[in-house]
């Protein structure tokens, strides 16, 4: 997801939807645009066809090509919980597909920054852009905000630094609330918090019978864990109340340095030393970021310190590194740097790929053959048209355990690699693929040889094909079934939403 380039109220059901009369049988037809006109005549001024300028910017939006190639037949664009509600009701009503378990429905998408085709969008379906749900709002004593399903977290900085607090949110631009939130949620401050996702009082949800319910740590609690990383599996989300933390200003931005087998060693070393738990200063977040771009290699680090001191200590392995080509640290707000962050990466990517994995941090002579292998893979896929490959090495958030995810909680040192490609054209999909899959399956086959390898694909950074949901541990998969079964007992988020589903029997 994250993907650094060069330097580089229980809402009323409003009267109209309970008359969202099913269609009389002999109305019904199997062409693709009846169901967005009975939405269309139901929501006037919400839902959008290809001839508007509202349907052209939803399309657009979407940070990657595959997304943006499909063409859901309208955009529904609702404006408050009651709009979410009466649309689920409708067209589960007037679902025409009704025993067809593959056929999706409707996708959802709030940033629509989810790289593989299909995870929020549609073809020939109906997508629901929550994007309009974005209000905000602060409790009296400023320990809860509640952000719309659909909020973008540059938009909910900016609310709450004159307060001196923040949220958990995304630490680049165009990744909003609904499935930054439903997943995970890595964040700056994530090794003293964990994930955004274990930070969540409650939640407004729309359920598949169209029921509005909150789901918080005393009512609906197996609907509230479920819902701590098990995406868009149990209903839409309309809004997240969330933690409040301190934040007085941020430090850090981006240091590239010229890529030589030496910088690959202090790296190797710089990295495995912060990661162990002696060395742990929670409020630093380091990135690593190995680049192939043009042809050309290239080394960068990201270091973030959530308190505005200018160069803390504990990053002084990595600004110390020699062969600085450029710099950009600086005190700045949360805002303002998670700005910058989009300013040196594009809003938009072409065809793309990624593939996430996880591992009790290593020694460094581990890490260097981790990095020596990616230099080397690139080797198979270095011709292609428009190529940039990024090897991301990261912490993974210290959760405590209040999610669904099945990490181990309370450890400092697992750390988390994303390796994405992106590239030109669809005749190299398959080069590219199974390129970065062949680095991948060597860099599992040298973490299990030393039994670091922990299995769990975190979903946010995950390729569909990683089937997340699944490496959560058995106990946790069966716990999340049976939540679908109790609040969607025909399973209709299973198989008429798509996006990343539970794992089949
Ligand atoms: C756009 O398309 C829809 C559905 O075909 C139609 O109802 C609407 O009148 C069209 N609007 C314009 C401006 O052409
Ligand atoms: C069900 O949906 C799938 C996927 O869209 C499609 O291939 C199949 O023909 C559909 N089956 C029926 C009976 O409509
Ligand atoms: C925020 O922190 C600054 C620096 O400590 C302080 O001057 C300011 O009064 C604080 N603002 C609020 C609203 O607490
Ligand atoms: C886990 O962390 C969250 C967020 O910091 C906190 O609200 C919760 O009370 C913690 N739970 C436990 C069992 O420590
Ligand atoms: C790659 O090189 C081409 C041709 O020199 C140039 O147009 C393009 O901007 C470069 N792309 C990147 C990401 O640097």
């Amino acid at each position: 997801m994250a993907f650094y380039f060069s330097l580089l109220g229980i809402a009323r059901l409003i009267s109209a939807v309970t008359a969202a009369a099913a269609l009389a049988p002999e109305q019904r037809s199997n062409k693709p645009l009846d169901l967005c006109r009975l939405v269309g005549a139901h929501f006037p001024g919400k839902v959008w066809f290809t001839n508007s300028s509202e349907y052209v910017d939803s399309q657009e939006s979407y940070y990657t090509l595959q997304e943006r190639e499909l063409n859901p037949s309208c955009v529904f664009r609702p404006a408050r919980t009651a709009d979410v509600s009466a649309f689920v009701k409708l067209v589960a009503a007037n679902d025409r597909y009704p025993k067809n378990l593959s056929k999706p429905l409707f996708a959802v998408r709030s940033g629509g920054h989810t790289l593989w085709s299909g995870a929020a969008n549609v073809d020939g379906g109906i997508t629901v852009d929550m994007r309009g749900m974005n209000s905000f709002g602060l409790s009296a004593d400023k320990k809860t905000a509640s952000i719309g399903g659909g909020s973008n977290f540059i938009d909910v900085y900016p609310q709450l630094v004159p307060h001196n607090l923040t949220v958990l949110g995304a630490r680049m631009p165009g990744v909003a609330a609904g499935g930054f939130l439903t997943g995970g949620g890595k964040n700056f401050l994530a090794r003293k918090y964990g994930f955004a996702c274990d930070n969540i009082f409650s939640y407004e949800v729309v359920l598949a019978s169209g029921e509005v319910v909150y789901a918080s740590a005393s009512q609906n609690q197996d609907l509230w864990l479920a819902l701590k990383g098990g995406s868009n599996n149990f209903g839409i989300i309309t809004r997240f109340d969330v933690a409040t933390h301190p934040l007085l200003g941020m430090w850090g931005g981006i240091v590239g340095f010229e890529y030589t087998p030496d910088t690959l060693s202090v790296h190797a070393q710089a990295f495995s030393d912060w990661m162990r738990p002696e060395n742990v200063d929670e409020l630093s977040d380091v990135a690593i970021i190995l680049g192939f771009v043009n042809g050309s290699f290239f080394i960068e680090d990201s270091l973030f310190y959530s308190a505005p001191v200018v160069s803390p200590p504990v990053f002084a392995e990595f600004t110390k590194l020699p062969g600085v080509t450029a710099q950009s640290l600086e005190l700045r707000s949360v805002a303002e740097l998670v700005i910058f962050m989009g300013s040196i990466l594009p809003a938009t990517i072409p065809r793309s790929f990624e593939l996430v994995y996880a591992f009790y941090n290593p020694d460094a002579a581990t890490y260097l053959a981790l990095f020596q292998t990616w230099q080397a893979g690139i080797q198979q896929v270095q011709g292609v048209q428009g190529l940039q490959i990024q090897y991301l090495v990261q912490p993974m958030p210290v959760t405590n355990g209040t999610n669904s995810l099945g990490l181990p909680p309370h450890q400092p040192d697992i750390t988390m690699v994303v390796l994405t490609a992106a590239w030109d054209n669809t005749v190299d999909d398959d080069t590219v693929t199974n390129g970065l899959q062949a680095i991948v399956t060597r860099h599992e086959a040298i973490l299990d040889a030393k039994k670091l390898n922990i299995g769990y694909k975190y979903l946010n950074y995950a390729d569909v094909t990683q089937n997340p949901i699944s490496t959560y541990g058995a106990a946790n998969v069966a716990r999340l079934r049976a939540v679908s079964r109790k609040y969607d007992p025909t399973g209709f988020f299973q198989a008429r939403v798509p996006g990343y589903k539970l794992p089949k029997k």
